[in-house]
């Protein structure tokens, strides 16, 4: 510092030791050295601020397990979020009986469900959804109002005649176990696809003591086609003509 011809001017005076001492007593008005500025900002951290501390590794591993369960459960049961499925897998389990089937095929892994059986299951959850708000629960119907499906020829007789009335609904006076009815029955045929309507139809031809046999997703499907021409609901008569007149037996 004794060794400077000239003392620097005031602004010069922190950088003079950087100099360039090639450069000395030259001014090229810049004297300022801006790596030792900036060093000085890189030495002083920057004070951390609320709100970005970084997640705990921990925490991350358990929200990344926690997604992955659920996004394997859903992929497994989501069942279409539909509130009809009784059984996610009920697919499987009729795929199964299908496959499976040969009557006692050797050793026949895992006995699958009988396909009437799980018909039934889901004819329950279609009839409790759609259906039991008006025929009730027990299936007595309520007096005047909405006639019974116990024992009632509609339900017993004619499987044709049955499906056609589900498909497209009936309306108008109508006799069942000598009482008249005239109320409105809704269509269901766009609400419930072949296998749901074959299995409430399978379901109110079996329970209470009914003994109906079982019908299925093809025949639906038949009469979808059959009955294709009409456009709303049936009278008494017309439902009186598929399969002829009712047999009070
Ligand atoms: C909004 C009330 C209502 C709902 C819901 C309803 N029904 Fe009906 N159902 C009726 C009425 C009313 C009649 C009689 C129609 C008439 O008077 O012409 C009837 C008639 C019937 C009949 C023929 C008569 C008999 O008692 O056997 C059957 C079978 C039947 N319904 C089954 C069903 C099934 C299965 C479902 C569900 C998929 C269902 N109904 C949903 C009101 C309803």
């Amino acid at each position: 510092m004794s060794s400077e011809p000239n003392p620097p001017s005031d602004a010069a005076n922190e950088f003079q030791e950087q100099e360039n001492p090639a450069l000395r007593g030259i001014d090229y008005s810049e004297s300022t050295n801006v790596n030792q500025i900036h060093e000085s900002i890189l030495r002083e951290k920057v004070d951390p601020q609320e709100g970005e501390e970084p997640i705990s590794l921990v925490l991350i591993g358990i929200i990344g397990v926690t997604l992955l369960f659920g996004g394997i459960y859903l992929g497994r049961y989501w069942g279409a979020f539909d509130g009809m499925i009784y059984d996610e897998r009920a697919r499987s389990v009729v795929a199964g009986a299908a496959t499976g089937g040969g009557a006692g095929a050797a050793g026949a892994p895992a006995a699958a469900e009988d396909p009437v059986a799980v018909a039934l299951k889901l004819g329950k959850r279609v009839y409790t959804a759609n259906c039991a708000s008006c025929h009730q629960g027990s299936g007595q119907g309520a007096a005047g109002q909405y006639p019974p499906l116990v024992a009632s020829d509609y339900v017993l007789q004619s499987e044709r005649r049955l499906i056609a009335l589900l498909l497209h609904g009936a309306e108008g006076p109508m006799t069942v176990k000598g009482n008249v009815y005239n109320g409105a029955m809704p269509a269901w045929e766009k609400q419930l696809n072949d296998k749901q309507m074959a299995a409430v139809a399978t379901y109110i031809r079996q329970e209470w003591g009914n003994n109906g046999g079982p019908i299925t997703p093809e025949q639906v499907a038949a009469a979808r086609v059959e009955f294709a021409s009409q456009t709303k609901a049936y009278n008494e008569a017309q439902l009186l003509a598929i399969d002829g007149p009712i047999v009070v037996k």
